[in-house]
């Protein structure tokens, strides 16, 4: 497929069906229970009206901003997915090729195909990572992880995901589960050897032997994480800033900017609908927490995930107050789409909309979107 006849995000996705494995398709498109979540999450970014300003010299556009201090070309970053091998052999590297050259920045998951080291050999200097941890119930394999990343001077930040302490029941992905292997490539933390030494007398049972990949990934994660243990814990591992991932409350996004300056910033999200179906989509929380804590945006940055498949969701969702927003399948199905020239596909497309977005509402920079560009009173009356 020639890249520049596909023209979005929905296009990006088709090609890529026609492309990737059943059992990759299953595993990336899937979501909780009915998909409820999946679908608001985007459906509600077309609820929200944009307040257009005309009269305004609209020639210059600038979408750089930065992420806890780093500087970065867009306010789009790739967020933390599992098994990007599983679409194309360019893997993670390859997302990493194409953020190079949008100044995009990337957050590895912990169940990347590939390992850290890999992912950010060829980074250039400048190039921003964050790397996404499942804490493990043997707290031994995540602490030897948590040495590795410590050690690479490229990753900026640790992401603790908190959404999916057990996997949502994904019927795309279980239905899949005999197709193959458990795991078709395998991730690359299970491969590390320093991990599996930690392991030699592991408590935990083997995984049944036909799992879907997400059941399978879940294998071992820890469900005893609390506010008052995990922090401290994580704390003597490392000295890099928390972003906390998969924030879905304003009572939670409160809690977590008391825990300033060791947690920098929260992820509002419900893991691409893949956790807890009907659990609220970005845009709803980042309204609550505008109501009732608002204080919150000035303690930590809040970045937002799900559902973002056009520049005028990015800007919708900047205009509410995230300082960024995540990316999740797009980048997976554009990697199946064209390995790392369609993740490079995927972020040209989403700039260039963004930019004509800010362009027509009469806007030069991402810190002057605010309140007065959009009207959401559609979404507030749900
Ligand atoms: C994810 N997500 C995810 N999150 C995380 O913290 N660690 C992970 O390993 C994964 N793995 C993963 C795999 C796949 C196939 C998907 C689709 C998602 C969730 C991800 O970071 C993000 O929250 C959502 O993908 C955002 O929604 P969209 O952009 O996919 O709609």
């Amino acid at each position: 497929v020639d890249l520049e006849t596909v023209l979005n995000i929905d296009e990006i996705e088709a090609v890529a069906t026609k492309q990737i494995s059943k059992k990759a398709w299953a595993y990336y498109y899937s979501a909780s229970d009915d998909l409820t979540s999946k679908s608001f999450n985007n459906a509600v970014y077309r609820k929200i009206l944009l307040r257009p300003r005309v009269f305004v010299d609209c020639t210059n556009c600038d979408t750089s901003t930065t992420f806890l201090g780093h500087k970065v070309k867009m306010p789009i970053y790739v967020s933390p997915a599992a098994m990007a091998r599983l679409a194309h052999a360019d893997g993670e590297h390859g997302i990493a090729q194409a953020c190079e050259k949008f100044g995009a920045m990337q957050l590895i998951s912990q169940n990347a195909s590939m390992t850290p080291e890999q992912i950010v050999a060829d980074a250039k200097e400048d190039q921003v990572f964050g790397w996404q941890l499942y804490v493990q119930n043997e707290r031994a394999k995540s602490e030897a992880m948590l040495e590795r990343i410590n050690k690479l001077f490229q990753v900026k930040f640790i992401c603790l995901t908190l959404d999916a302490p057990v996997p949502g029941k994904r019927e795309d992905d279980e239905r899949s589960k005999n197709i193959g292997s458990n795991l078709p490539v395998r991730a690359a933390v299970q491969e590390d050897a320093s991990v599996s030494k930690t392991t030699s007398n592991s408590k935990t049972p083997s995984p049944p032997k036909s799992m879907g990949v997400g059941q399978s990934l879940f294998w071992g994660t820890a469900a005893d994480l609390t506010w008052r243990t995990t922090l401290p814990w994580l704390a003597a591992h490392t000295s890099l800033p928390i972003v906390l991932k998969g924030i879905q409350t304003h009572e939670d996004a409160y809690l977590a900017s008391l825990h300033a300056p060791q947690v920098k910033a929260i992820i509002l999200s419900n893991h691409g609908g893949r956790a807890l179906d009907t659990a609220p989509p970005a845009v709803h929380t980042l309204l609550e927490i505008r109501r009732y804590c608002p204080e919150v945006f000035d303690k930590i940055e809040v970045w937002v995930d799900g559902g973002i498949k056009r520049g005028t969701d990015v800007v919708k969702a900047l205009a509410l107050g995230a300082r960024g927003v995540g990316v999740g399948r797009a980048a997976l199905f554009g990697l199946g789409a064209g390995g790392k020239e369609g993740v490079e596909r995927v972020l040209e497309i989403l700039k260039a909309e963004t930019e004509t977005c800010m362009r027509l509402l009469g806007v030069e920079k991402v810190d002057q979107l605010g309140l007065q560009h959009i009207n959401t009173r559609a979404v507030e009356r749900d």
